[in-house]
């Protein structure tokens, strides 16, 4: 088993960091290996979203990974990265993200990163996961795409600062490492409070839309399957597996 970041495929222009990486993984490149890029052309976000990353000096990246886990037991990988990005972002910077489920990091509610997590399976069997990071570092307010300008922010935005991407992208590296490692042996259980600690939602009253339906109640948690739970008034817990989340005094 390779260790993350291994090996980096550095380029300057790509379409998506995720076409590039899943083609090396098809192609038989080992686990570990990361694909960077400075621009992406068609960079993509969750629910087919697009995920800009232009002029600014941001992390662009997708990292493969191939572990022996049954389909089912991989959005445990993008709770887990969530962790890892948020206790980088720490150590590197003096900023305290937050955790919007399941995988948004935010600062004072603005979005910093994205991660999606693609996985490839035949016959049933996964052959391989590809871990994309987006994350917003040296890029100034007026390079912030205009549309997005007001729900997203950077690093050096929140504290006037620029960093070192290389660094962090380590930082990162070293992260996932631990807690990946750490997943394949012991499960979920280890890194479920963690997850919990930077998670806003948890502990909250939060309406959640599940296709047009909605739910009100308390954010009690995530399962050790990364299921968020929802208690109702009535007591009920709802395990949502999808769902768009707001906290109550945010929609008054
Ligand atoms: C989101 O919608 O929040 C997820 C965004 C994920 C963006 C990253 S950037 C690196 C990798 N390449 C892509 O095209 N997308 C992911």
């Amino acid at each position: 088993m390779g260790k993350i970041g291994h090996l980096i495929y550095q380029e300057k222009i790509v379409d998506s960091t995720q076409f590039l990486a899943a083609s090396l993984a098809s192609e038989g490149a080992e686990e570990g290996v990361v694909v960077s890029a400075n621009i992406q052309t068609a960079g993509r976000g969750q629910k087919k979203r697009t995920w800009y990353t232009g002029e600014g000096d941001n992390i662009a990246m997708s990292i493969i990974l191939k572990p022996h886990l049954l389909p089912h037991e991989c959005p445990q990988i993008t709770l887990l990265a969530a962790v890892a990005v948020v206790q980088a972002i720490e150590e590197v910077t003096s900023l305290k993200p937050t955790i919007k489920w399941p995988n948004d990091i935010l600062i004072n509610e603005k979005k910093l990163v994205g991660i999606l997590t693609e996985m490839k399976i035949s016959q049933n069997e996964l052959q391989h996961i590809i871990l994309g990071i987006g994350m917003n570092v040296n890029v100034s307010l007026e390079l912030l795409d205009k549309e997005i300008r007001h729900i997203a922010t950077s690093i050096s935005i929140e504290t006037g600062n620029q960093f070192d991407k290389i660094n962090l992208m380590k930082v990162i590296f070293d992260k996932l490492e631990i807690l990946y490692r750490q997943f394949l042996e012991n499960g979920f259980t280890a890194i479920k409070p963690l997850w919990e600690k930077y998670a806003t939602i948890v502990r909250n009253e939060v309406i959640a839309n599940v296709n047009g339906i909605q739910i009100e109640g308390k954010a009690t948690g995530i399962s050790n399957n990364g299921i968020l739970l929802i208690e109702d008034n009535m007591g009920k817990i709802h395990e949502l597996y999808s769902a768009d989340i707001s906290m109550k005094s945010a929609q008054k």
